[in-house]
């Protein structure tokens, strides 16, 4: 029974596959394996022999099959290292993009322009697009029968026929998320709002649908002189160049006193646009300082703060700084003008990274 024991626990241990053990467990402790056999034999025993083999043959079979499933076990550990081994993938290397999609300018450049002004300390703010009156008009002091609603080629929805409240619009610009941020965060305040907004207007230059950046800071003592250097250092940052040259142009917007235009220099030479040279100016945002009634509007009381606002054209940042001369395209769907346009989509814009590599 010893020699038994000893050839088992040899061969079980030195099984190489799981069939080997299989036909092991068959030889040794199957119906008619030879322990089975031996403990067949106990009935030709003596009682007295009887009570000391079959113990002893238990024991052998508890023995062998402990083996068994130990090796067994064994072996799926094994298994299961080889393919840790074998299947291992290191998700820390840069992925390979294939071509088949790519990030739409406008995503490109509104993920640039977010992380330049995150640098500033700017958090992110949304509204909704489709808006009351109130907040993209009234608040905004720009009263009904003013003709800057006119002049915002607004697009009104309808009302029930005897709803005679005042029709929703879809917002002509980010403006109303200066007023929902101040309701919602009170001062101070330093936030853009990036967005859709709708105009009804079609050209070369001008789409229905298109995006503006909304910026707004509000403080104790902010100047147009900080508005001057955010907005330099952003379009320094945007444009990636080291100097920009700007010209501030006295304007008007009902939400801002005093308001100023903001051109940058360029050249349209050989009909491809250069910035930061040449003879010409093209405008690219509207901002001032936020008009007290606006604050008010926003419950902050203008005694006691102040800020300055601004609205880049996101579309328009993009055609420049990319080269894209015709507005309409951005939202053909185009695919072939996707791909040429288009940016990888995991080049994420950083400052420390590049923002357009
Ligand atoms: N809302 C203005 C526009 O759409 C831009 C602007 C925003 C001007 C904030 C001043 C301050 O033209």
């Amino acid at each position: 029974m010893r020699d038994l024991r000893d050839k088992y626990i040899a061969l079980i241990a030195d099984a190489p596959d799981e069939a080997t053990l299989e036909d092991l467990r068959v030889q040794a402790v199957g119906k008619k394996g030879e322990v089975s056999l031996q403990m067949r034999a106990l009935g030709k025993m003596t009682p007295e022999e009887r009570q000391v083999a079959g113990p002893a043959l238990n024991a052998l079979k508890d023995e062998i099959n402990s083996a068994l499933s130990a090796k067994k076990a064994a072996m799926a550990d094994a298994a299961l290292d080889e393919r840790l081994r074998t299947e291992w993938l290191d998700v820390t290397l840069p992925g390979r993009p294939r071509r088949a999609g790519t990030i739409h300018p406008i995503s490109q450049v509104s993920e640039e322009v977010t992380a330049i002004f995150a640098d500033m300390g700017f958090a992110v703010a949304e509204g909704p697009q489709i808006e009351s009156d109130w907040y993209n008009f009234d608040a905004l002091n720009i009263p009904s029968h003013h003709p800057a609603r006119a002049e915002m080629d607004t697009f009104y929805t309808r009302r029930g026929a005897d709803d005679d409240r005042p029709p929703h619009v879809l917002r002509t610009h980010t403006s109303p998320v200066q007023i929902r941020t101040m309701q919602a965060e009170g001062a101070p305040l330093r936030v853009i709002a990036p967005g859709r907004v709708y105009r009804a207007d079609y050209d070369q230059t001008h789409t229905p649908m298109f995006h503006q950046v909304e910026g707004l800071a509000i403080d104790k003592d902010i100047s147009m002189a900080n508005l001057k250097w955010c907005l330099e250092e952003f379009v320094k940052a945007f444009f990636e160049v080291e100097d920009v040259e700007l010209r501030f142009r006295a304007s008007h917007f009902p939400f801002t006193e005093p308001s100023a235009e903001v051109d940058i220099r360029c050249s349209w030479e050989g009909g491809t646009l250069k910035i930061g040279e040449g003879d010409d100016w093209l405008e690219i945002l509207g901002s001032g300082m936020v008009h007290p009634k606006v604050l008010e509007a926003g419950n902050i009381n203008p005694d006691e703060w102040q800020g300055f606002a601004f609205g880049v054209g996101i579309d328009r940042i993009a055609m420049l700084k990319y080269g894209i001369p015709d507005l309409r395209a951005f939202f053909d769907s185009d695919l072939r003008w996707l791909r040429h346009y288009g940016f990888a989509g995991l080049d994420v814009p950083t400052l420390h990274g590049g923002l357009s590599r």
